[in-house]
């Protein structure tokens, strides 16, 4: 079957969905968007993806295109208009078509967007093989909460870390405290067994993987403190690793040229990832 994409009230044949030259998404990155995961036809942590969507409108005065009910309507259309049962629905919403001009128009309708692309289901084990990481300046806005379409900085972070043979770049503020991954959140392991990552503040992305990790070591009784860490201390710790919708849990086993973890995957970091396989089971189920 044919993939299917939905552009603004229609559904079209993914090779075929275009939008308008003038889409304000296309001229200024003024836009917001979601990446969701879908394991077994079932929206992954759904919530919380919307409500950061909410958010994300509000801060940057976006109109909802649909009422967030309708909105999952058209989800699920496209998740069984494209057969959907493991991999990830993407949706943009842009404040809309315009003559070009900078300031807001007028009378904008926003614009949305929807693309599915299938993957193979969560596997533990594939999950389990860490990467490398490096790490470059964070030349990002400061409102990195919001999660805008306009990612310049991050794909060149990322494309940074491809040319050194890593998987994810690693954004240091002034001060040598890192901020995130270029499209991840960054998390270590102290020498005494702490989980640290950044608290939520304009700095990085809240995470909704990152949510669900908390709230899986909090059930687990795990230590975990939320504060910023800097790279000396990443690379001295016993184990690190990323977050992500797309990537889950990954290890980290090395930053920039230092072996973390002597090189393996560390065992607070395999017991998360057990814990987050079985928690995509409870969701799969439906709870
Ligand atoms: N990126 N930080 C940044 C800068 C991100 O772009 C992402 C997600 C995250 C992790 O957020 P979440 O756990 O809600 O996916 C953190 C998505 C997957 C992307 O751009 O493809």
């Amino acid at each position: 079957m044919s993939r299917v994409a939905y552009v603004n009230g229609q559904y079209v044949r993914h090779a075929d969905a275009a939008v308008h030259v003038e889409d304000r998404g296309y001229q200024f990155a003024d836009g917001v968007y979601e990446v969701i995961a879908v394991e077994g036809g079932v929206l992954i942590d759904e919530q919380g993806h919307f409500e950061r969507l909410g958010r994300s409108l509000t801060e940057l005065a976006i109109a909802w295109p649909m009422s967030a009910r309708a909105l999952k309507v058209v989800i699920g259309e496209m998740i069984s208009r494209n057969t959907l049962r493991d991999g990830f629905l993407y949706l943009q919403i842009t404040r809309g078509v315009a003559p070009r001009d900078h300031a807001f128009p007028a009378h904008a309708k926003s614009s949305c967007v929807m693309t599915a692309r299938r993957a193979r289901p969560y596997d533990s084990n594939e999950i389990s093989r860490g990467v490398a990481v490096i790490t470059i300046p964070d030349i990002r806005w400061k409102r990195c909460d919001i999660k805008t379409i306009s990612l310049l900085p991050n794909c060149l972070g990322k494309q940074q870390a491809r040319q050194a043979g890593a998987y994810e770049a690693w954004l240091v503020e002034a001060g040598g405290l890192i901020t995130e991954g270029t499209s991840s959140n960054a998390w270590i392991v102290t020498a005494d067994g702490e989980l640290v990552t950044r608290d939520s503040s304009a700095a990085i992305l809240n995470g909704i993987t990152s949510q669900t990790v908390i709230k899986l070591a909090g059930e687990e009784g795990m230590a975990l403190t939320r504060r910023p860490f800097t790279v000396d201390e990443a690379k001295a710790a016993s184990e690190a690793f990323i977050t992500s919708t797309t990537t889950f849990i990954r290890p980290v086993i090395r930053i920039d040229d230092v072996a973390i973890g002597g090189g393996a995957v560390g065992p607070i970091c395999g017991r998360l990832i057990a814990c987050y396989a079985n928690y995509l089971d409870r969701q799969r189920a439906g709870g």
